[in-house]
């Protein structure tokens, strides 16, 4: 068996004649994909071959897996997988816990709790920011996690909705497979998308490769396309989801696009969606985008959505970093120039942010303290500090979060709700 070279393989007896391990040749990896797909579902194969082989983020010791050393099975894996995300200028590092599961003869003794244990610490050396999981409701907040970020759902249209052209109308538009060739310009109308994010996800140049070069592939996820005008050239580009939730045509990502290009990509979409028998299109945009706002006109329906779950790994130095973005907001604000220290109590722990002429000198973990300026639950700050949900809404919901005085204009200054949304980076 060959070992990958990049990797230093983790070892870690759990008693009971278990063991934890990191994947560390390839018939790991082929272990691995046949144990994820069981649990989960067959495309998790490939998926995770693709992912360990192919990702350029993605490192072996990330795949941590417990084996059963009498049968030499996997019983239980999860892995790490990096991403880098933009909150507006600030760049974070971002650890999402992926392709959790465990064989049922082996549920309910913690070994997922053992697991997640190596995968923080693995957060912590790895200075990671956060991590995001898309997971099943409510089992990861016994890890600290919490709902922030908006995930899936969204909008659905039925073909009937969306009128077809006059017929004496030019088709002006046209679509088209992308190739490795369109990776400079998909580059640029991804980078134009994010603008209208406060917090997105970064996609360097090798996450663009790994998504076209698998398309063709069994592993790939999903198709991307690209929509022209009646010139030939490129005005923007969709990604489909091959696997998502539900029946309809899951248009997972969007560009940016002219109203009248918005309305072309819809006929389009339509004529896609009856052609594969997919009874509706599913439109897993943010809503801020010209595609879901032309679906909304001819009546598109709201479904919710379901929400990343965020764990902050070091409060104190997520704020350090996100210094930027709280001085911007001050200086927009009737704050401007503020020399104030707030205390942020997260009940376990409390954090010192010390502003000074309006830019924030030091944030300070000062332990247990007994009160503060703006108190929360320490799950509640991810949904606040990630703009989910305001202030006011987390303390109309919790009697635990609190305000005193004035501070709750500030607090709502530096923690505004914001549009964020997270394209997946494989
Ligand atoms: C969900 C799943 C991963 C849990 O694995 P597990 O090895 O049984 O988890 P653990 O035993 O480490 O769980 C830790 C604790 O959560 C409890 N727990 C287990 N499954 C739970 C669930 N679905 N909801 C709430 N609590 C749960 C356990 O009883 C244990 O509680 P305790 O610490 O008080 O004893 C496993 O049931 C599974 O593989 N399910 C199918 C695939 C799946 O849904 N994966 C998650 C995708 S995000």
């Amino acid at each position: 068996m060959t070992l990958f070279f990049s990797t230093t393989p983790y070892h870690e007896q759990l008693g009971d004649g278990l063991v934890m391990k990191s994947v560390a040749t390839h018939g790991d990896v082929e272990r691995l994909a046949a144990f994820n797909a069981a649990i989960h579902d067959a495309q998790v194969d490939p998926m995770t071959r693709a992912l360990i082989e192919h990702h350029p983020h993605t490192r072996p010791e990330h795949w941590l897996y417990v084996e059963d050393e009498a049968s030499g099975a996997i019983v239980s894996a999860l892995c790490l997988i990096p991403w880098t995300w933009r909150y507006e200028d600030v760049t974070i590092k971002a650890g999402e816990m992926g392709i959790v599961g465990t064989h049922e003869d082996y549920r309910r003794r913690g070994l997922i709790r053992k697991l997640v244990a190596r995968f923080k610490t693995l957060l912590h050396e790895g200075e990671f920011d956060l991590s995001h999981i898309q997971g099943i409701p409510y089992y990861y907040r016994q890890y600290g996690y919490e709902y922030a970020i908006p995930l899936e759902g969204g909008w659905h249209i039925q073909m009937h909705q969306i009128p077809d052209a006059d017929t004496d109308e030019v088709p002006r538009y046209s679509v088209r497979r992308a190739a490795l060739d369109d990776l400079p310009v998909l580059m640029q109308l991804y980078n134009d998308a994010a603008q209208d994010l406060s917090i997105s996800a970064v996609r360097d140049e090798a996450v663009w490769r790994f998504l076209i070069e698998h398309e063709p592939g069994t592993a790939n996820q999903s198709e991307i396309w690209l929509l022209l005008d009646h010139t030939g050239t490129l005005v923007g580009y969709y990604r489909l989801d091959r696997f998502g939730f539900g029946e309809g045509l899951n248009v997972m990502e969007v560009s940016r696009l002219s109203h009248e290009a918005a309305v072309a990509l819809l006929r389009q979409l339509k004529a896609a969606a009856i052609e594969r028998k997919k009874p509706y299109i599913k439109l897993g945009a943010p809503t801020n985008t010209a595609l879901v706002q032309a679906a909304r006109c001819w009546d598109a329906r709201d479904t919710g959505r379901y929400a990343w779950q965020i764990h902050l790994v070091d409060v104190a130095r997520l704020l350090r970093k996100l210094a930027p973005v709280f001085e911007r907001r001050l200086d927009a604000s009737p704050f401007a120039g503020l020399t104030q220290t707030i205390r942020l109590d997260l009940y376990r722990e409390a954090f010192d942010l010390r502003f000074q002429a309006g830019r924030l000198a030091n944030v300070e973990a000062v332990g247990f303290t007994d009160g503060g300026d703006l108190r929360l639950p320490p799950l509640l700050f991810a949904p606040l500090v990630l703009g989910h949900h305001s202030r006011e809404a987390l303390q109309a919901m919790y009697p635990d979060v609190s305000t005193w005085g004035q501070m709750g204009y500030l607090a709502d200054v530096l923690f505004p709700k914001v549009d964020s949304f997270i394209y997946t980076i494989y």
